[in-house]
């Protein structure tokens, strides 16, 4: 497969919206994108009041923006409820029965919750934790599988004022429990265990585990999902069940009247060095800029079905599977286990089976089942599908083409969304009805997102010139700090130029179209899971073995991109295979079997400079296989680059 840089240069297919498909949307032409897009960008704070006025308020807000000291404040003096907003507000408006989530189980069972009955949960749930003492601006730890407890317990967080922070039940104790201490959670919401490829997975014992350095947590409750056996800590432990079972839980629980800048939930992202820090969202700005960026980019009917394969212990559930699709009273699939199980066509049967019209999903899934061939798809009645998302990592033409030709028949727009965890929802996107696609980029900017490509000394890049991107204005759902560490915030995002640093690197064509090339910083994405390399070089050194640790990506063609970690040992270990592997599970356990380094290979020295710093851009293009070194000459030793290399890992 050609290198992403290589096949965007030589990318010139643009494909334009049916005519009938812009005639139903939302936005309907570029000229009319255009003009709204220019609106909001000339007068922000109009726009966004505008849009704020569909949200329903307790009382509305007396500013729209003010920047305090760097810190970005939208909506101040306003009263709201994230849950309310998505619950109550459409029961009250006669769509009590309308099915909010369909949740379909790994089995193939399906459970589904009307906006009436999910409304009744959260309220019983929402209770359940007032009955345990959380109290409103608490930290609730989520560690649950894709069941619907998950969206559930997040609402009823949201319901009380409670902060929640959902950690991905993909991610080890070790990982959990840094997040814990992070955090100063209450109290942990998990479950038994989860299905995955058939088989149970424990998640008791990582929480367990976790929990052992965790004093703050003083209630766990814990969801039986698999009935595995558990050890069951007395006077900490409880059973989801049974406390909703209990006589005295109301199904009637008023949503507290939370002000717009109050916290709605803490998530954990790698960054370039230390530990993943707490990305910090609010309460009325993320709901409306998760809820708008829903409505126009997905081009939501009240008819449609909607489909997103991302986690919610990811911010793309966050978003797109709670927030956005239920404050617009969307009817949402979310499915609990593997996308292979049974077989490759599991997607491709859950869209048949439950007609959907909207699939969201990210590149690494479409190119890994692309590669399982089109009997799959082919054999599945895809005919209600009107509209194809995708995210997370840049998306190559070849898998672009396969997603557009092979699912969507030609017939449904892709919307390639760029965005981030810090961003809270979708930057940079097409609108279907309106904008014309080039395969392999994420388009335009959405309203109210002025973005750009700077140049290292600040100045603005020329056109199809590679550049940092950056966003040059607030907008109401970035992150508001880190969470514990305000310097860590201004440090990160705004020291470099003054405006939000995003830590991609991209250019932007003649026609304006943004095309993203990857992580300027030591952000690897591997199927789309973001990874900081100081975690993994971290988690390796703790071995025994280990005295020092690179970890750099390299191109792979389902994942688009691996880990590559050079490592040398301590004296007295040797360099073999069963090491390696071993080095590999303690990855697996220490943060998480996403982290595991593809590759290993042993090296006596690293390149480093003078200062002692490692060169990664050497070990990059080593793990690359290419010769392109750059300059080699300040290291202390130019040798070592020519024996890693010989030595590469194949
Ligand atoms: O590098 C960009 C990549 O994912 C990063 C954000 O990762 P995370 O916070 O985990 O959020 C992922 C889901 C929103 C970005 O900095 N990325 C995300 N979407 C795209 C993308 N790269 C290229 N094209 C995209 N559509």
């Amino acid at each position: 497969m050609p290198s992403y840089i290589d096949s965007i240069l030589k990318e010139s297919r643009v494909l334009y919206p049916h005519e009938e498909f812009s005639r139903n949307s939302h936005v309907k032409s570029m000229k009319e994108y255009s003009k709204i897009y220019k609106k909001s960008i000339e007068n922000p704070e109009a726009f966004w009041a505008e849009k704020a006025d569909e949200l329903e308020w307790f009382k509305k807000w007396n500013s729209v923006l003010r920047n305090d000291h760097g810190f970005f404040k939208w909506f101040e003096g306003g009263e709201l409820n994230a849950s309310d907003n998505c619950l109550d507000r459409h029961v009250k408006s006669g769509n009590a029965n309308k099915k909010a989530i369909i949740w379909e189980q790994e089995s193939g069972k399906n459970r589904i919750y009307t906006y009436g009955q999910l409304l009744k949960e959260v309220c019983r749930f929402a209770n359940v934790l007032k009955k345990k003492n959380v109290k409103r601006g608490d930290v609730v730890q989520i560690y649950l599988p894709m069941i619907p407890e998950l969206p559930i317990a997040m609402l009823a967080c949201a319901r009380i004022g409670a902060i929640h922070s959902v950690v991905f039940a993909g991610f080890s104790s070790d990982a959990l429990k840094d997040r814990i201490q992070d955090s100063s959670a209450v109290m942990i919401i998990t479950a038994d265990g989860s299905y995955r490829n058939g088989k149970v997975v424990s998640l008791k014992d990582n929480a367990d585990n976790a929990l052992k350095e965790c004093p703050t947590v003083k209630n766990a409750i814990i969801v039986k999902r698999t009935g595995i056996s558990i050890n069951f800590v007395g006077g900490r432990d409880c059973w989801w069940d049974e406390l909703m079972k209990e006589k005295e839980i109301s199904d009637l629980c008023e949503p507290e009247k939370m002000h717009s800048e109050e916290s709605l939930f803490i998530l954990y992202t790698s960054g370039t060095t230390g530990k993943p820090k707490g990305i910090l969202h609010t309460q009325a700005g993320y709901l409306l800029f998760a809820s708008q960026t829903f409505r126009y980019i997905f081009d939501i009917n009240n008819d449609d079905i909607y489909f997103c394969t991302a986690d919610i212990g990811w911010i793309t559930g966050h978003s797109y599977i709670v927030y956005g699709p239920l404050s617009n009273c969307a009817t949402v699939v979310m499915y609990e286990g593997a996308p292979t199980y049974p077989s490759p066509d599991r997607f491709w049967r859950i869209i048949e089976k439950h007609e959907v019209t909207i699939f969201y999903t990210a590149p690494t899934a479409i190119r890994a089942l692309a590669k399982e061939g089109n009997e799959w798809p082919n054999k599945c009645n895809l005919s209600s599908l009107r509209l194809l998302g995708t995210v997370g990592e840049p998306i190559n033409p070849e898998a672009w083409m396969w997603y557009y030709e092979t699912i969507g028949k030609k017939k449904c727009p892709v919307v390639d969304t760029w965005w981030q965890t810090e961003t809270g929802g979708i930057l940079i996107s097409p609108l279907p009805g309106a904008t014309p696609l080039k395969p392999g980029s994420a388009t335009k900017p959405f309203f109210g997102i002025a973005a750009d490509v700077l140049r290292e000394d600040g100045s603005k890049a020329n056109l199809n010139e590679g550049g940092y991107l950056v966003i040059k204005n607030p907008w109401p759902g970035m992150l508001r700090t880190v969470w514990n560490n305000p310097d860590r915030y201004k440090k990160t995002y705004f020291e470099k130029f003054g405006v939000y640093l995003t830590g991609d690197t991209a250019h932007i064509d003649e026609d304006g179209y943004f095309w993203i090339m990857g992580r300027s910083d030591d952000v690897i994405k591997v199927a789309g899971h973001r990874i900081g390399s100081a975690e993994v070089e971290s988690s390796l050194v703790s071995h025994r073995a280990v005295a020092e640790a690179a970890i750099v990506p390299f191109p792979h063609e389902i994942k688009g991109q691996a880990i590559y970690a050079f490592v040398t040992l301590k004296k007295g270990f040797d360099k073999n295979d069963l090491l390696k592997e071993e080095l590999r599970s303690h990855v697996s356990k220490t943060l998480g079997p996403i982290a595991k380094p593809d590759k290993i290979q042993f090296a006596d020295d690293l390149p480093k400079t003078r200062s002692g710093k490692i060169m990664r851009r050497i070990l990059k293009a080593i793990a690359e296989g290419s010769a392109e070194y750059g300059n080699i000459t300040t290291l202390v030793d130019p040798n070592v680059v020519k024996i890693l290399a010989e030595n590469r890992e194949k």
